[in-house]
């Protein structure tokens, strides 16, 4: 087996953006584009990743982290030029080179591996990715010769009316004999319509010395990101796919149509997803859960059996059994239990709730540690912050809050205890014993009669 290298070009600041973010970090599903794309990659085997930055370097990196290698292209003058800064890494090893854009991230290992091959095996010194295009606008053109072997690329811009009426299109992703690439691109020129060294140059110069060119012609949609139009397409394309595999991995979805679940995520058979739900990256969902209907699940680890209906959740784990919402906000740094039930209007932040406990509604429960079997009354507020300092509040096993309660932290009621309604607990309650802080009832009798009087 040959070397096998890849190059993902990833400098351009992407003016067609219009944005403060570098093209290729903005997310698809979730993802940054370039992120997609290194990670295709990486489900292959290829021995060295070099990711060419430019702009938005350091973030760019920051992103992909330190197992892959990168170059840096000060000035950015064309996709040529950006191949050519990984000439110092890469120039005279032996082997194949696949060449990737950092603004196509709907391309997949299967493709990429069907590229391969086929370079591999017509022993090609290139092969372009192509797709044939209903309005192929902006891409750069395939050009077949009267063989019907593709003789150059010829971009949107330097095109003739004829030829942008081909439909073929360059994907922007290559394979080369990795020597053979190097060497024809110190021939590449910039004279043409934008003043860029073209990659797609390579292709006319290594055919012009004779060497043999390939078109693999990929079925699957793949989209090059330019502008926020394109975007939303990839956006679309990447739902689509997403949702059809864990369709495909036993997930019913209602309406796949207004469900939105991001890259990265992982649901377990038998779950349903209902309408309106958002599912971001990182949220692991086990088996027989019901999710939604506009429900809200970000970095989330929900076990099997989980309810979760019209509720917010974010970085917080979710135990078999449990039920949440409707509306529940769920915050940072939660748990609940096996079989806890959280209700309508309940929020709850950075809080342990144990198994088989109730907090069942109009509740807000932040920087507590709640035991097993605790009901928590209607109402109840843990007072955790007095202006400066948080602070916490610990409930034991089996104890009772009583409706409309203010656990005042730091404080612990004990185990098997009480709160009665309407108390606002400033002392610790110790074990097994009812705490009452309010003022007693006083009736004062017949006082209707005496206001009518008067
Ligand atoms: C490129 C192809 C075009 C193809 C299309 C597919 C060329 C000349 N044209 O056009 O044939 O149909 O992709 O999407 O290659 N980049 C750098 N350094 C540079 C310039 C670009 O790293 O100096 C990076 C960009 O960040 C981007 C990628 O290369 O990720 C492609 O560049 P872009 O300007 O988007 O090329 P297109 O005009 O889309
Ligand atoms: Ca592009």
């Amino acid at each position: 087996m040959p070397d096998k290298f890849a190059i993902v070009l990833a400098a351009g600041q992407g003016t067609r953006m219009k944005s403060k973010l570098y093209k290729v970090l903005h997310p698809v599903c979730g993802k940054p584009m370039v992120q997609h794309v290194v990670d295709s990659l990486n489900r292959l085997d290829t021995n060295r990743i070099v990711v060419v930055v430019g702009h938005g370097a350091e973030k760019v990196k920051e992103q992909l982290g330190d197992n892959i290698e990168y170059v840096m292209q000060e000035e950015q003058l064309g996709t040529a030029h950006a191949v050519m800064q990984v000439a110092s890494l890469l120039k005279d090893k032996p082997g194949t080179t696949l060449v990737l854009s950092g603004d196509e991230p709907l391309i997949s290992s299967q493709t990429l591996e069907a590229l391969v091959s086929h370079h591999e095996a017509s022993g090609a010194a290139g092969t372009i990715l192509t797709r044939v295009m209903e309005s192929p606008t902006g891409y750069g053109r395939i050009i077949r010769g009267a063989d019907g072997l593709v003789e150059r690329i010829v971009e949107q811009k330097d095109a003739t009316e004829q030829e942008r009426a081909v439909r073929e299109i360059n994907t922007g992703t290559y394979c080369f004999d990795n020597e053979k690439l190097f060497k024809a691109l110190d021939k590449v020129s910039n004279a043409n319509a934008q003043g860029e060294y073209y990659l797609t140059d390579v292709i006319q110069i290594l055919k012009g010395a004779g060497e043999k060119i390939e078109a693999s012609i990929t079925e699957e949609i793949t989209v090059g990101v330019n502008d926020r139009v394109a975007l939303a397409r990839a956006e679309a394309l990447m739902r689509e796919r997403i949702l059809n595999h864990h369709m495909r991995q036993g997930v019913t979805v209602i309406d796949p149509h207004n469900t939105y679940i991001q890259a990265d995520v992982t649901i377990g058979r038998d779950s349903v997803i209902y309408p309106g739900t958002i599912i971001e990256a990182g949220t692991v969902i086990g088996e027989d859960c019901i999710i939604g209907p506009q429900t809200q699940l970000k970095n989330c680890q929900v076990g099997d059996g989980v309810e979760i209906k019209q509720s917010v959740l974010a970085d917080s784990r979710i135990d078999n059994g449990a039920t949440v919402g409707p509306f529940a906000y769920v915050r940072p740094g939660s748990h609940l239990g096996e079989n806890v039930k959280v209700g309508d209007f309940v929020e709850i932040k950075n809080t342990t709730i144990g198994k088989g406990s109730k907090v069942s509604h109009l509740t807000y429960l932040g920087d507590a540690e709640i035991g097993q079997d605790v009901n928590v009354g209607c109402g109840t507020v843990t007072v955790n912050y007095d202006g400066v300092r948080k602070h916490k509040t610990v409930v034991k096993d089996h104890s009772f809050i009583g409706c409309n309660a203010n656990l005042v932290a730091p404080v612990t009621v004990g185990e098997g205890a009480y709160v009665a309604a309407g108390s606002t607990i400033t002392k610790d309650v110790p074990d097994g014993s009812l705490a009452v802080a309010r003022e007693r009832q006083t009736n004062k009798e017949d006082y209707a009669k005496k206001i009518i009087k008067k």
